[in-house]
């Protein structure tokens, strides 16, 4: 993550299935070499050829914000376990649960001490095949988080490197003598402020970290390292988990010969002087890595999603692998920086992305971003705008990672004093860098106290707004956020030209309304999207893409008058509104 660049509008941006498991899973499998797993081996593509993956609405969860299940004010596994009928009931066909394993927590979890257990605080591996026995039978898959640039200081790999010059673990992380006595081998600063090169008097040499100095980068080049880090994967694999998100890959290797980093204008939120990360990130060794990465996930009918912060689409371009050969989901974060509902801006970004290789990842938040609702949100319209927002990323051609939340329009909170904050880069970027906590509150299931996440301490305060933005109360009202995220999703799960239809940019000139034909085989579906506060009449000719019908038959909108069937000449949509509709061949409509 090029964070906190990308994260707060005012620093400038540096860069920015059903699949049937027929096994159960509580165990992983005893299988000889070569064996898979049953749920894995069999072809997880559809009957239009698509892999699982492709027609699945992915669920991002922050376990520590999700449902707490034993009161200690931090949500655990058995809690999503819990909530598996809500994901169901949404839309949800995979859950990537953001690090869940033994971890010193400075980071919250993006420490790993052991990448082959659970954290105590969010139960043990029996709780962990508990909630994938119960996914499977919701067919829900499991994505877990792979944080393979870096360990925790606390794993055991990294104590014994840092014992002595000759241990065994030494080369397995990236340490170096100083320039000069008292001087960093050389300029690069980690993203979370100060120097990148952490001095240890055990062995009077630093080490690198790109992140916080509890987390030492691994080094790549060392092929035990490698070795050690594919044998996770398999070993998740073993135990069903259907992939990984991969974290932080941009950073994961590193140019040995310590080139200084480039010095940009300006100061970043902590006070460092701006770089561009030239020699410390997206270095083409990476590549690699991924393709082996890639076969082994191929052996398992897994997916690899990318935490992919590029400077451009051809940058992004390169994850899919020349030959189709590494991620199959780099996320496209570019997207996330349109923070404005701007048509042209997304248009552009769009028509970009599907020019791309591979297949599209649509993001539009996460737990380093400030939550969509306020991003996109002008502080009137909001709820509407969600819906906008919703009406975008979930009928586009690609996959969607939804974020915890976003689907009852939580808000960020911030944390109103420097003591509140629990994210380290808030202490220390205070008070410009107001760290991420406000983006990982917990998820508001009702408006009883502490939004019925626990009947403890929340780890995290919640909004106020947590009141009328909930599930219980949400499901209850028809027009909420959550109940047109659920039709959508519906909708998406059933319609083939929103799954499979090509993306036709419509009245590319007009600077409010967003739209756009899915179109697959005889089929088509339409969406336009008001992005502004006043009305606005759009016409549509469809005849040029084959689809001469002069109306469309109504199958979702924001708009409560309505009626079954709408002209496309001089269509008349509200403020912020949603409207999609099925146009047809025949010349007279649906
Ligand atoms: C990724 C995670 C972020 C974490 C960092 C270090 O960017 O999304 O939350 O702090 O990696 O692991």
């Amino acid at each position: 993550m090029p964070f906190p660049a990308l994260r707060r509008p005012f620093t400038a941006a540096l860069f920015l299935v059903i699949f049937l498991f027929s096994a159960q899973i509580a165990a992983p499998s005893k299988s000889g070499a070569g064996e898979l797993p049953q749920a894995q081996s069999r072809p997880a593509v559809d009957a239009a050829g698509h892999q699982w993956w492709q027609n699945a609405v992915f669920y991002e969860i922050y376990p520590r914000s999700f449902a707490d299940s034993n009161n200690d004010g931090i949500g655990d596994l058995p809690g999503i376990t819990s909530k598996l009928d809500y994901l169901k009931k949404l839309g949800v066909d995979a859950i990537w649960i953001t690090p869940c394993f033994p971890s010193p927590q400075v980071d919250f979890g993006y420490d790993v001490s052991d990448y082959e257990n659970i954290d105590p605080m969010y139960g043990n591996l029996a709780d962990f095949a508990g909630l994938q026995s119960a996914a499977q039978e919701h067919g829900i898959r499991i994505i877990l988080d792979f944080v393979l640039n870096h360990t925790s200081d606390q794993h055991p790999w990294f104590l014994d490197s840092r014992s002595s010059r000759s241990s065994t673990h030494r080369d397995w992380y990236i340490w170096r003598d100083g320039k000069a006595p008292n001087q960093p081998p050389n300029n690069w600063l980690s993203v979370f402020g100060g120097s990148a090169w952490q001095f240890d008097s055990k062995t009077n040499q630093y080490y690198y970290h790109y992140f916080y100095p509890q987390q030492p980068d691994l080094n790549w080049r060392n092929p035990a390292v490698k070795n050690a880090m594919f044998d996770v994967t398999r070993w998740w694999y073993e135990r069903r988990v259907a992939g990984f998100r991969l974290d932080a890959v941009d950073a994961l290797f590193e140019d040995p010969k310590l080139h200084d980093n480039p010095i940009l204008p300006g100061k970043d939120a902590f006070g460092d002087p701006k770089m561009e990360s030239k020699y410390n990130s997206h270095l083409p060794e990476v590549h690699e890595v991924l393709q082996g990465l890639r076969r082994v996930a191929d052996q398992y009918n897994a997916v690899l999603i990318g935490e992919t912060w590029t400077n451009s689409i051809g940058q992004l371009d390169q994850y899919y692998g020349k030959n189709g050969n590494e991620l199959q989901m780099p996320m496209d974060f570019l997207f996330t920086t349109i923070n404005k509902l701007s048509p042209p801006d997304f248009r552009k970004q769009i028509a970009a992305v599907n020019a791309a290789s591979g297949w599209p990842v649509y993001v539009i938040g996460n737990h380093d971003l400030r939550r969509s609702y306020d991003r996109y949100g002008d502080g009137q319209h909001n709820d509407a705008i969600a819906k906008v927002m919703a009406g975008l990323y979930l009928t586009l051609r690609g996959t969607p990672i939804l974020y915890y939340g976003e689907e009852i329009g939580m808000q960020n909170n911030d944390p109103k004093t420097k003591a509140e904050v629990k994210d380290p880069i808030g202490k220390s970027g205070w008070p410009k860098e107001k760290g991420r906590d406000g983006e990982r509150t917990p998820m508001q299931w009702d408006d009883s106290p502490n939004a019925g996440f626990t009947k403890g301490i929340p780890w995290l305060p919640m909004p106020v707004s947590y009141k009328t933005h909930n599930v219980a109360d949400e499901q209850k009202d028809p027009d909420s956020i959550l109940v047109f995220y659920q039709r959508l999703l519906k909708l998406r799960h059933t319609n083939a030209a929103l799954l499979d239809g090509d993306y036709i940019a419509l009245n590319q000139n007009d600077p409010h309304v967003m739209s756009y034909l899915r179109r697959y085989k005889d089929e088509a579906v339409l969406v336009a999207l008001n992005m502004s506060a006043e009305p606005q009449t759009a016409s549509f000719n469809l005849a040029p893409q084959g689809f001469p019908s002069p109306q469309a038959r109504t199958l979702l909108t924001t708009m409560p008058q309505i009626p079954g069937s709408v002209k496309l000449s001089g269509m008349r949509l509200a403020p912020f509104s949603v409207f999609i509709g099925e146009v047809t061949k025949t010349h007279g409509g649906p």
